[in-house]
């Protein structure tokens, strides 16, 4: 089984309001401030996670009510500063763990994504992976003086953007820098190229930026969800991330993304698959749902409603709430994660009202809340591994930093014991660590 610790540099991240809790960030530690993001990275790294991951937004949330006021208010998922900056003091607090940031292909050129992942990886010594977002939100356009560029045409553009930035990374060879003293050699230049790239979105000419990286790209994270997405990911990423709420979902993804990897020419090793969970921790089961009374209850109604609305691009705020949950407008954007609320009725939310669904989609943006006592939640993360053929999960704390490491510390020696997570690194690397199945 592979983890990756998983959030957002915002004073809450997928539990709107949790910011809110008594033990959530402390004296010293500031949500924004390093020494909390660094406290995170070695509580993971002492649970031997793969890496950590940072989603990121670039602008508030501002469909509910048209305004950005709810997510002010709320703190939800902004500010947003630049998680690409914080890495390297991770990294330097660090050294195994692996370091994922969200980079958006629609505003930045495929070169600097080049210059900035390859100095990473330099920075990291082979740790750094990727999450290639297309951006979804109006208002991120708007913030950089563009018009929103419809779904279709974003995936296009990035498909471009990644072809360019392969040919830039392979444009020099691995063995290209010799470093001989004797004869005056840096760099072999029959082993570096021009690139001469020109599509339909982007032109590059040029050599790319930086020398080979220890891992030479990072490791591409990708969470595609519509038909266009998927295909994207299946194509180009090294791991697949979804949301999905129960094991038949689960594994419903992975075979569709397996089957997806292989029309690519590629086999099911080549892309893992990771779901988001919410682990809420107790020394009883009783502790854990206490936890779990109190944690949802600071999920503030309105919160909620503004991330759903920003998520769907549709104003909830235009409807009845305390309507049937079935009565939501058959839209696209909003019927796939509507689908999702309400298949919570699963979990005995059924008859739910609009009001109620948005409220469960504000506590954990539909990924799964594992609660209960360590050898629950660990027996629950080892079922819906086993069952759903995917490859691991991305482990999202609302209270930080405790979180991870109550999971690191009270979670992990259980699925070490269970012999389905290792006791150590085997490899340096990112890659090399999603690639390990040894356990030693
Ligand atoms: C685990 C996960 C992480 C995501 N992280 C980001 C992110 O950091 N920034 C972002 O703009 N979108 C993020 N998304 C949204 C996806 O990139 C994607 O837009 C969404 O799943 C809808 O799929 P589609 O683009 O194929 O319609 C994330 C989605 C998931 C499931």
């Amino acid at each position: 089984m592979h983890l990756v610790g998983f959030s957002l540099w915002s004073p809450s991240a997928h539990m709107v309001g949790s910011w809110r809790h008594p033990e959530s960030h402390g004296p010293g530690m500031d949500w924004a401030s390093p020494e909390l993001w660094q406290r995170i990275a070695q509580d993971c790294e002492r649970g031997k996670m793969d890496g950590f991951f940072f989603a990121v937004g670039l602008a508030p949330y501002g469909v509910y009510q048209d305004s950005i006021a709810p997510t002010l208010r709320d703190g939800i998922q902004f500010p947003s500063p630049d998680a690409m900056l914080l890495l390297p003091m991770m990294a330097a607090a660090t050294e195994r763990l692996g370091l994922v940031s969200t980079l958006s292909t629609t505003y930045n050129h495929p070169y600097a994504a080049v210059r900035q992942f390859s100095t990473l990886d330099h920075l990291t010594k082979g740790r750094v992976g990727w999450n290639v977002v297309t951006s979804f939100q109006p208002r991120e356009a708007e913030a950089h003086g563009m018009d929103p560029i419809p779904h279709a045409e974003r995936y296009e553009r990035a498909a471009e953007y990644m072809e360019i930035c392969h040919e830039f990374w392979d444009s020099w060879d691995a063995d290209a820098v010799v470093e001989d003293r004797e004869n005056g050699v840096w760099a072999d230049p029959d082993k570096v190229r021009d690139i001469d790239y020109s599509g339909t979105y982007y032109r590059a000419k040029g050599t790319g930026p930086m020398s080979p990286s220890p891992q030479g790209k990072p490791v591409i994270f990708q969470a595609g969800g519509s038909e266009n997405g998927r295909d994207f990911c299946a194509r180009w990423s090294d791991a697949a991330l979804s949301f999905q709420m129960n094991v038949v979902q689960m594994k419903a993804f992975v075979d569709d993304m397996n089957a997806r990897a292989e029309k690519f020419g590629r086999t099911a090793d080549q892309l893992k698959s990771f779901f988001g969970v919410q682990p809420i921790i107790g020394l009883s089961e009783a502790e854990a749902r206490e936890k779990q009374d109190y944690l949802n209850g600071l999920v503030p109604p309105d919160g909620s409603l503004a991330l759903l609305s920003g998520h769907t691009a549709f104003d909830f705020s235009t409807l009845d709430l305390d309507a049937p949950a079935e009565e939501i407008p058959d839209m696209p954007g909003i019927r796939g994660i509507w689908g999702a609320v309400t298949s919570l009725a699963d979990h005995g939310l059924d008859a739910m009202t609009i009001r109620e669904g948005a409220r469960a989609y504000g506590q954990s943006v539909l990924m799964p809340q594992l609660v209960g006592t360590p050898q629950q939640v660990a027996d629950e993360l080892i079922s819906l591994w086993e069952e759903s053929d995917g490859d691991g999960f991305l482990v999202t704390c609302p209270v930080r930093p405790g979180g991870y490491a109550e999971f690191s510390d009270l979670v992990v020696p259980i699925l070490q014991k269970a012999k389905v997570y290792r006791h150590d690194y085997e490899g340096s690397t990112f890659r090399e660590h999603l690639a390990q199945t040894t356990l030693s």
